[in-house]
């Protein structure tokens, strides 16, 4: 006898599918060829799949199987194995009879490395190199500034001496105003929102700000002297000028991601502009063609200058009154980590990047660039929040999380309902539930959240990293804020619903609040997409891989990153190789987008089309590469449909800038080409971007 398991990708509105603890989600397919009847195999009646953990510690009985393809349901375990054999009851807990077949999950080909590695490990050497840790790594600028520090470890992950040993990046540290004294500086606002109609003129200026961060004074960036920019709200179809005063030490770009705005205002350096010059000034006009969540940075060294906090919000307002179900209020949400060696900002490179494998991952959680985000509703209130991944590396996996709040001790937790409701440039197909909400960087998600019970509640990011010595799985999580929910007044809550009762909570009664538990077809965004339909399944027109490259990384990186190889996961949710990442910069790591049709690879890449194109494109993100990751990928000037992932089509679309490509998976997007110029696509990850992995096309009008 003999079987395959296929781990399916199930539906989810995100780039990959997840539980709020962050566990990947898989449909089971189990096609089993060969099985006699069970009685021939002894006293047995059944045959019968079950789940289990390696150490057997989660045992759960799928129900009986037979020959043929048979979905298993979902499966939610970190490692885990899919068991068949023959019972004589079907009734058993675990298994009791014969065993016939067994499937490992791919992640448990992970393992802590053998001895000969750590030996190797603990001398920090490379046959020949004379013994001297990290002498391979050769590429030292000569010119030492202040000294790198150590970057920081996460608790409880074990390191080899030899990665400790690591010499620093090939680039000098840089942070901004070394030379200011932080009290000459005004001290950062948190944002104004600009109310703009069309034809408004707006001034940003790029300029160092002094920011307050656990009460200790930081030199960082910020637009008009706000952290995040202005959030400039304008409505659907509306242009504006927007003059751009540079006043930081760095020439820089303002880019409008999202927008299908005019070619010679994209903000590219080098494509669609000059640089702007320190000091200098330029013009954009901006035009907001699109209802959607959108947000501004730099083009130019994005990993420090957007990292810095050079980045603000744009909210289009639909011009269809209803777009979006009903909401009590709305709240923007920019979501980021910043990377902090102790009391300080770690240092970025000032030739190059650091941390070209993995990106730069943060230690300190920062929302709307405040480390203790708070947020206050009333109980049955519906909250449109507009959530914006900004950082440069990290996808997260939000959840709230609020212990009841009427004081009944060792109540469960409440997990407020979410509805999906939007995302990068429109609204979905239709609402729906979801447990959390997954964005990688440069992705946007519009969602409703109802709380219904008064308390106090934790915006959570929940994920399952990877101590890769070990081998193993550990829960990561983080708290990004904290949402107060205040019992409704009498008066309010009285019409809601069920009539109140001794205990019941004290809910809003609005009618947002009543339409909430419907979801909705949006008809508007529906009816649009559906005139696509047609497109879908025509051939695959373009292809593009994405994978990577390494010269002179030192050696005991290579051996262990090659010993990582044996698993990755398709997404890599923290930082977990602090030192290795730290220490590889772009000149060690060239990250790739390739053409297979033409072998061409990143900036060599210019694809040509017509306004009026539309355009199947499949994104393979290889998995044998030396080190596979996601990549959110963005396309510039145009919008995109996410056809089918793995081969699996999308049941619920909506119109996007970014895709979030899981390592090891194939996705396929419909390209809607409407804006002529020259445009670059990219991977959102701000390392993978310097590091090589961009390419242009040119739309001809
Ligand atoms: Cu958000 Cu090319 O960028
Ligand atoms: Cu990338």
């Amino acid at each position: 006898m003999s079987g395959h398991l296929e781990l399916r990708t199930p539906h989810t509105p995100f780039g990959v599918a997840v539980n709020a603890a962050g566990h990947h989600l898989y449909e089971g397919i189990l096609t089993l060829d060969g099985l006699p009847e069970p009685a021939a195999l002894g006293d047995y009646h059944h045959i019968v799949a079950w789940l289990a953990s390696p150490i057997f510690d989660t045992i759960v009985a799928l129900g009986p199987v037979a020959n043929g393809t048979q979905s298993l349901g979902e499966i939610g375990l970190n490692k885990f194995m899919i068991i068949i054999t023959a019972e004589e009851r079907l009734d058993a807990p675990e298994w009791e009879g014969r065993l016939l077949l067994r499937a490992s999950s791919p992640s448990s080909r992970m393992s802590p490395p053998d001895m000969q590695e750590f030996m190797l490990g603990a001398m920090g050497t490379e046959p020949g190199d004379a013994g001297i840790p990290g002498a391979a790594h050769a590429h030292m600028p000569t010119t030492a500034a202040a000294p790198w520090p150590h970057p920081p470890m996460l608790p409880g992950l074990t390191m080899f001496p030899a990665l400790m040993a690591l010499d620093p990046p090939a680039a000098t540290p840089f942070l901004p105003g070394a030379a200011t004294d932080p009290a000459t500086l005004p001290l950062a606002r948190p944002r104004d929102i600009l109310r703009l109609g069309d034809g408004d003129v707006v001034d940003l200026e790029a300029g160092l700000v002094r920011r307050r961060i656990h009460s200790r004074d930081h030199i960082m960036y910020g637009f008009n002297g706000q952290y995040p920019g202005p959030l400039l709200h304008v409505p659907e179809a509306a242009t504006i000028t927007v003059n751009f005063t540079n006043s930081i030490p760095w020439p820089t770009t303002i880019h409008w991601h999202g927008l299908r705005l005019d070619n010679a205002s994209d903000g590219v350096p080098g494509v669609t502009q000059d640089p702007v010059e320190p000091g200098e000034t330029f013009r954009y006009t901006v035009h907001f063609k699109d209802p959607g969540v959108y947000w501004y940075h730099p083009h130019h060294r994005e990993d420090i200058l957007k990292d810095l906090g050079l980045y603000g919000n744009m909210l289009v307002e639909p011009r269809e009154p209803d777009y979006y179900a009903p909401a009590d209020r709305e709240e923007f949400l920019m979501l980021d980590d910043f990377l902090m060696a102790g009391d300080a900002p770690m240092p970025f490179g000032t030739e190059r990047s650091t941390h070209a494998f993995m990106g730069r991952f943060g230690n300190l959680f920062l929302v709307n660039g405040e480390p203790d985000y708070e947020l206050e509703v009333t109980a049955g209130e519906v909250v449109r929040l507009y959530l914006t991944n900004v950082s440069n590396t990290r996808t997260f996996n939000l959840s709230f999380e609020g212990a009841a709040g009427r004081g009944d001790a060792g109540a469960a937790p409440q997990h407020p309902r979410i509805k999906v409701v939007g995302t990068d440039v429109g609204a979905f197909e239709r609402e729906e539930w979801v447990e959390s909400i997954v964005l990688s960087p440069a992705e946007r998600y519009i969602v409703h959240v109802r709380f219904d019970e008064p308390g106090e509640y934790r915006l959570l990011n929940r994920i399952q990293g990877i101590d890769h010595l070990g081998g193993t799985f550990f829960p990561e999580t983080d708290t990004m804020g904290v949402v107060r929910v205040a019992a409704a007044r009498p008066a309010d809550a009285e019409t809601f619903g069920a009539p109140a009762s001794a205990g019941a909570p004290a809910m809003a009664a609005t009618p947002a609040s009543l339409a909430f538990d419907t979801l909705r077809t949006n008809l508007p965004a529906a009816r649009e997409i559906a005139l696509y339909r047609d497109q879908f399944d025509l051939p695959i027109d373009r292809e593009l891989t994405f994978t990577l490259e390494t010269t002179g990384i030192p050696y005991i990186v290579q051996r262990l990153m090659r010993f990582d190889s044996a698993y990755f996961h398709p997404v890599e949710w923290s930082g977990t190789m602090p030192m290795m990442n730290w220490n590889s910069s772009s000149q060690e790591v060239r990250w790739i987008v390739r053409d297979p049709a033409t072998g061409a690879e990143n900036m060599d890449i210019e694809w040509e089309f017509e306004v009026g194109d539309i355009v199947r494109i499949r994104l393979h993100n290889e998995r044998r590469s030396f080190h596979a990751m996601q990549h959110p990928f963005h396309i510039h000037g145009q919008r995109f449909l996410v056809l089918a992932r793995n081969g699996v089509p999308n049941e619920n679309l909506a119109w996007k800038d970014t895709v979030l490509l899981p390592a090891g998976t194939t996705t396929d997007i419909l390209l809607e080409i409407t804006n002529p110029g020259r445009w670059m696509a990219h991977c959102h990850i701000s390392e993978h971007l310097e590091a090589g992995m961009r390419m242009l096309f040119t739309v001809n009008p």
